[in-house]
């Protein structure tokens, strides 16, 4: 792929690994229309590990992205502030008439601010979703980017009211629904066909590995997945969610972990990681790939998670899940709105009562409106009515 020509160009921007999920399904799309749109991937490589970004690529049928910033770890202000630098450069070389950025990491908003400031539209999908929690680097991402997008796409009516009130005009807002679930659909029989025993093997840690392991049956094991900073950066708080799932959860079910970079090294700074490594009924992977998460998470019991992105697929799959946050910008999401997830916050007391409800009660998916598989489609053709 490469920009030029007099077609539309369309420089579509990934960083970390919930972008890869929603770009796949939008740049397939495009590239049915050569006629109309060249296209442009951008990769800033705030995510590296081949774990967390090339294994999306494979599993999803992503191209190779034409440009790889690779920007890597840094504080916040160095990740914006390398990719903006290094951004610019590419915007100015390749000249598009279109950035478009999808979710809410640091790259969004890092390339958000360049487009604007070169004069190039801006498209945002996943536009319109709102915690109200400013200690959210991820909130302060999604305001930035949606003040200055042209367009902006959204999953659900809260995401557009959340818009209206901000004062964006009604005519850049589409709601086209969650291209997230594009992905889901597309892969769920491939997902289906993996065995979650097989995958845990294959993913186990280096020097974790097991003469035997637990079976996996369908329905009876829990998935963990942790990363956010609220969780994971204070031993105060992340010490008691240890002891509740070596405890009560991994005494229930055996539970599935893959382990976020961030978290490791914050368990071992801390002291748990050797705890963990000894519970036999807790069992740590790798980040996982794309088709071997969605397979765990259909089959699991219970997913506990501070995930917005597994919050919604859940929610689909009608796995039941607690949400380790004190709020969510995802509240279609939730049992209130019908759907799967009970926020828990960080509160072992909570997280306890909410497992042992999730325990006694019955798997119910729930798809709310346009989640169907068609949003890119609905995407794309917004574009070409745009002409
Ligand atoms: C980022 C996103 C978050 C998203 C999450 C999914 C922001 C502000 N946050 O958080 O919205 O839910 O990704 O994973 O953009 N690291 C590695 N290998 C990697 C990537 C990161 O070792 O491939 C390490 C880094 O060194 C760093 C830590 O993991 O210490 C965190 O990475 P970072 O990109 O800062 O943010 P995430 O916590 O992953």
């Amino acid at each position: 792929m490469t920009c030029g020509g007099t077609r539309r160009r369309i420089l579509s921007v990934v960083g970390a690994r919930p972008n890869f999920m929603k770009i796949a399904p939008l740049v397939r799309e495009f590239a049915r229309f050569p006629a109309e749109f060249e296209q442009c991937l951008v990769h800033t490589g705030q995510h590296y590990d081949p774990a967390m970004s090339a294994s999306f690529f494979r599993d999803l049928g992503i191209p190779a992205p034409d440009v790889d910033l690779e920007i890597g770890s840094g504080s916040h202000a160095e990740q914006v502030g390398r990719t903006m630098i290094a951004f610019e450069k590419v915007v100015q070389a390749r000249k598009p008439d279109w950035v478009v950025v999808v979710g809410d990491v640091n790259a969004t908003c890092a390339c958000a601010i360049t487009a604007k400031k070169e004069h190039v539209r801006l498209a945002h999908i996943e536009a319109g979703l709102r915690s109200f929690d400013l200690d959210m680097p991820e909130e302060i991402n999604r305001l930035v980017t949606d003040r200055l997008s042209d367009l902006l796409f959204t999953t659900d009516a809260i995401a557009d009211g959340n818009l209206r009130r901000e004062g964006v005009p009604a005519e850049r807002i589409r709601r086209v629904g969650n291209i997230m679930i594009d992905t889901l659909e597309q892969q769920r029989e491939r997902a289906r066909a993996l065995d979650p025993r097989r995958i845990v093997e294959a993913q186990s840690l280096p020097g974790l590995a097991r003469s035997a392991w637990p079976a996996l049956t369908d329905d009876a094991f829990g998935v963990v997945t942790l990363h956010r900073p609220s969780n994971v950066d204070d031993r105060a708080v992340l010490a008691p969610l240890i002891d509740l799932l070596l405890g009560e959860i991994a005494a229930a079910m055996p539970v599935v972990w893959p382990v976020h970079p961030r978290t490791r090294k914050q368990l071992e700074a801390f002291g748990l990681w050797a705890a963990i490594v000894a519970c036999p009924a807790v069992i740590l992977t790798a980040p996982l790939g794309y088709l071997e998460m969605l397979r765990l998470t259909m089959g699991a019991r219970v997913m506990l998670t501070d995930s917005g992105g597994l919050q919604e697929e859940c929610c689909v799959l009608g796995t039941p899940c607690l949400t380790l946050r004190q709020n969510t910008e995802r509240p279609v999401t939730l049992r209130e709105d019908g759907g799967v997830s009970v926020l828990v916050g960080n509160d072992p007391a909570r997280v306890r009562t909410a497992f042992r409800a999730a325990l006694a009660g019955k798997r119910a998916a729930h798809r709310p409106p346009l989640w169907d598989g068609h949003t890119a489609e609905r995407i794309v053709a917004c574009f070409r009515e745009l002409a």
